[in-house]
């Protein structure tokens, strides 16, 4: 791995820091910056042929909306491209346009994804070869532009950027295809079985504060920025995401039916919509199942559960006699190294996510059953933070103290508010490139399409602070 990628620990994000992103004036040395040049080619390469896989279908299937959640995939398609030659080919490597007559069309903030099939979208073959005709410019860039001084080029941003946003697009499609009806179109190996010992309900994070977000994980994203630090009172947190089989309990206990479990905008939500159960479940005389990728099976006991939206997790959280965790108590949790006092990038430490280590990068096509990475746990003892589904947190989407947008408004800055609720760690859809200790996902309360789950946390007790 490239060497950029693994800052030293003097670099780490030990104190609330300004901006130390790099080093000021020192760019990579020629051989630093072949390699961080090879990195970035290699990370866009692997984007570009998940996204091959997942729009190798026919152009009916591409073309078609599966969900008015979602646009048709030829519309992803080629709005990672154009995303890729506005900040890659124009920006970064001062070319002229491609396709300037399309730029309104690949908006996002210009149509919704209800209206996207009715738009004049680029044809299955002509998005192909868009995608391909900018890809080889901003792979000339990728050669040509220096990649130090401006904060948009230096250490490569911009091109970690575009190979993450494809790869974010790339999920969203892996959840489109999930959203489709008919003959499966994917396939992948199933994941490790379980491989640690018997687990601990809980583990215990003593009250103190630690540092959150970071300052200089080169390709972290404008709203994982500054580094600062937080105080965060004792909790305990489950040691894994809640199962299936858990939360049929709730099912089974009659938790959809109470009111007292939910909140206002939950009751409502769950009430007016008639949802009985999470996206995809389905009751089958006394046994769950559940429809994956055009495959039907019986809901796996032991996998955390996927497809519920944050009102479910919360009502789950208060029949447990619990509750979600915050943001930072969920970050604390991941990457507090109580022993060295640093926040770490990954759970398990510095390095770069492996198949041991997290289910990540759709390798499979679903979470791993709990306990399948011992290898990836927290210092606390928390597994499968990083991986196998996304985790609602109980906090807003809102930028840290000294956030400033960059390089543009929209990627998050105009979530910012209490309309989206901020998800953790990434699923087994998401790519390595696409998820870091530090990383913040959103989306709304009801949103239910996504591969997120949860796990719960609580107050310490009186006996347990001392
Ligand atoms: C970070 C997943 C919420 O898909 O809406 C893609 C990422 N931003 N294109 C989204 C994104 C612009 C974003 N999420
Ligand atoms: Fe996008």
């Amino acid at each position: 791995m490239a060497a950029f990628d693994r800052s030293p620990a003097s670099a780490q994000d030990v104190v609330a820091a300004p901006d130390t992103t790099g080093t000021a004036g020192a760019g990579p040395s020629a051989e630093g910056a072949d390699a961080l040049r090879a990195h970035a080619a290699a990370a866009l390469d692997r984007a570009r042929r998940r996204t091959a896989t997942l729009t190798d279908i026919d152009d009916a299937e591409l073309t078609r909306q599966h969900s008015k959640l979602m646009s048709p995939l030829v519309w992803d398609l080629a709005h990672v491209g154009s995303q890729e030659e506005i900040w890659l080919v124009r920006d970064v490597g001062g070319r002229e346009p491609l396709r300037p007559d399309i730029d309104d069309l690949y908006d996002a903030f210009q149509h919704p994804r209800a209206d996207r099939p009715e738009l004049p979208l680029l044809g299955p073959d002509e998005a192909r070869a868009y995608v391909g005709q900018v890809r080889e410019k901003a792979l000339d860039a990728l050669d040509r532009v220096p990649l130090q001084g401006d904060r948009l080029t230096k250490s490569g941003f911009a091109f970690g950027m575009i190979a993450q946003h494809e790869q974010q697009h790339d999920e969203t499609m892996l959840a489109t295809h999930q959203l489709r009806r008919g003959d499966p179109l994917l396939d992948a190996p199933a994941p490790p079985g379980r491989r640690a010992g018997p687990l601990p309900e809980e583990v215990v994070v003593p009250a103190g504060s630690f540092v959150m977000g970071t300052s200089v994980e080169p390709w972290a994203l404008d709203n994982e920025r500054p580094a600062h630090e937080v105080h965060v009172d004792g909790f305990a947190l489950d040691t894994v995401p809640v199962t299936c089989e858990r939360y049929a309990a709730f099912l089974e206990a009659g938790g959809y039916d109470d009111p007292r479990w939910w909140s206002e905008a939950g009751w409502a939500y769950v009430s007016g919509h008639g949802i009985t159960a999470p996206r995809f479940w389905y009751r089958d005389g006394g046994r769950w199942r559940r429809c994956r990728f055009g495959v039907d099976e019986p809901v796996p006991a032991d996998e955390p559960v996927l497809h519920v939206s944050f009102h479910e997790a919360e009502a789950y959280a208060a029949w447990a006699g619990k509750r979600l965790p915050t943001e930072a108590e969920w970050e604390k949790a991941a990457r507090h190294d109580p022993v060295s006092g640093r926040s770490l990038r990954y759970p398990w430490g510095d390095d770069d996510p492996t198949a041991d280590r997290a289910n990540l990068g759709q390798r499979h096509l679903r979470p791993a059953p709990v306990g399948a990475y011992p290898d990836g746990a927290s210092p606390v003892g928390a597994h499968h933070l990083i991986g196998d589904v996304w985790e609602w947190t109980s906090t807003d989407f809102c930028g840290y103290p000294g956030f400033t947008a960059f390089p543009y408004r929209e990627y998050s800055e105009v979530f910012f508010g209490g309309d989206h609720k901020v998800l953790r760690g990434g699923s087994f859809g998401t790519d390595p490139v696409a998820i870091r200790g530090t990383f913040r996902n959103w989306d709304y309360p009801i949103r239910r399409q996504i591969f997120t789950g949860f796990r719960c946390a609580r107050d310490l007790t009186r006996d347990e602070v001392m």
